[in-house]
């Protein structure tokens, strides 16, 4: 693939999802600068190409070092957030002034510094527990959480960014990323991230209610991948996308897989469902399809071992 970028802004590119955004912008030899204030990102996550990148430490609220990095760049990847719903729900405000603000801050750097385009991270949590499967684009929206009323808040700037001032906006709502270097630290990580620490220890892990429920897990390499073309396709610009395989698998199925690579068969331990657990999730892609060319490339169990790989050498 050649994107033929030239300067591109990645905010939180040391992230789980910024930080593989910011390896294929560098080895598509872009001049690549990341602004992250090393919140939940780390800059273990960008060593490999640390003097390849220009870096700020700096938060995107601070509309100085903002305006900063963003000079000269064709591109703003903007994947910086509070990226834990549940600490929204503790923190709306706070989590309002990162996620909101923050937001609205890259939005007007990017029409001050006459930025091409705009490419925001937006979440499926914008569809709530809306039953109608599987979620595409043009159905009612149901935010639950601060966490999704912020990411909505941020793709109703974006279009207006794009109505009023002419700057190129695009939204992806991803669905479940999974992937190197997500951080399995806490009871609300993603689900994979969890199971993968339990299989490399040989510990078993916890299924709320009973398994069945389901995801559309999309590896966070072809997340990138829709960065990118979303960054650079012309029938793009002031569009919203759903970024998942359009496939699904269950709790149940995702403990079997893991456990293949593990070559252990180790019961989990069922306990009741999270209130207000999701039951089934699963995106319509064929929006990303026709107008990005967006086609996974990554088959879930390849996705799967290269992650559980990734999580076995790094207890090592
Ligand atoms: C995601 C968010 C969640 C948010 C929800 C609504 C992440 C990591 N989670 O949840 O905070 O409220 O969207 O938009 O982004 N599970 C287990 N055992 C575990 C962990 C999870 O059985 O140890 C189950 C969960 O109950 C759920 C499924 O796995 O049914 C997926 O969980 P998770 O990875 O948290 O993603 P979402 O539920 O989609």
């Amino acid at each position: 693939m050649n994107f033929g970028l030239s300067r591109v802004l990645v905010t939180g590119g040391a992230g789980f999802i910024g930080s593989h955004l910011v390896d294929t912008l560098v080895a598509e030899g872009c001049d690549v600068v990341v602004l992250d204030n090393l919140s939940s990102g780390s800059l273990s996550n960008l060593k490999h190409v640390k003097d390849k990148i220009t870096f700020y430490k700096g938060d995107i609220q601070d509309q100085k070092i903002l305006m900063e990095a963003a000079k000269n760049c064709e591109v703003i990847f903007h994947q910086a957030a509070m990226v834990s719903v549940t600490k929204t729900v503790d923190n709306p405000v706070d989590s309002a002034f990162i996620n909101d603000m923050g937001t609205l801050f890259v939005l007007d750097a990017g029409r001050k510094n006459k930025v091409k385009r705009v490419v925001l991270a937006s979440s499926s949590a914008v569809y709530g527990d809306d039953p109608l499967l599987p979620k595409h684009e043009n159905m009612p929206l149901k935010p639950m959480s601060p966490y999704a009323v912020q990411k909505l808040t941020g793709e109703l700037n974006a279009r207006i960014y794009h109505d009023l001032y002419g700057l190129e906006t695009v939204c992806l709502r991803y669905f479940n990323v999974y992937g190197p270097r997500q951080d399995p630290s806490s009871p609300y990580s993603g689900v994979i991230s969890i199971f993968m620490t339990k299989a490399v220890s040989k510990k078993p892990p916890v299924i709320y209610g009973d398994g069945k429920q389901y995801r559309d897990f999309v590896f966070v390499k072809d997340v990138v991948k829709a960065n990118l073309l979303a960054a650079t396709e012309d029938d793009a610009a002031g569009q919203i996308f759903n970024i998942g395989t359009g496939k699904h698998v269950s709790i149940n199925n995702l403990w079997d897989m893991i456990s293949l690579f593990s070559g252990l068969k180790i019961e989990p331990e069922y306990i009741p469902s999270r209130p207000g657990d999701i039951i089934e999730s699963v995106a319509s892609i064929e929006q990303a399809k026709s107008a990005l060319g967006f086609e996974p490339d990554y088959l879930f169990e390849k996705g799967l071992e290269i992650t559980f790989k990734w999580y076995k050498d790094s207890r090592k």
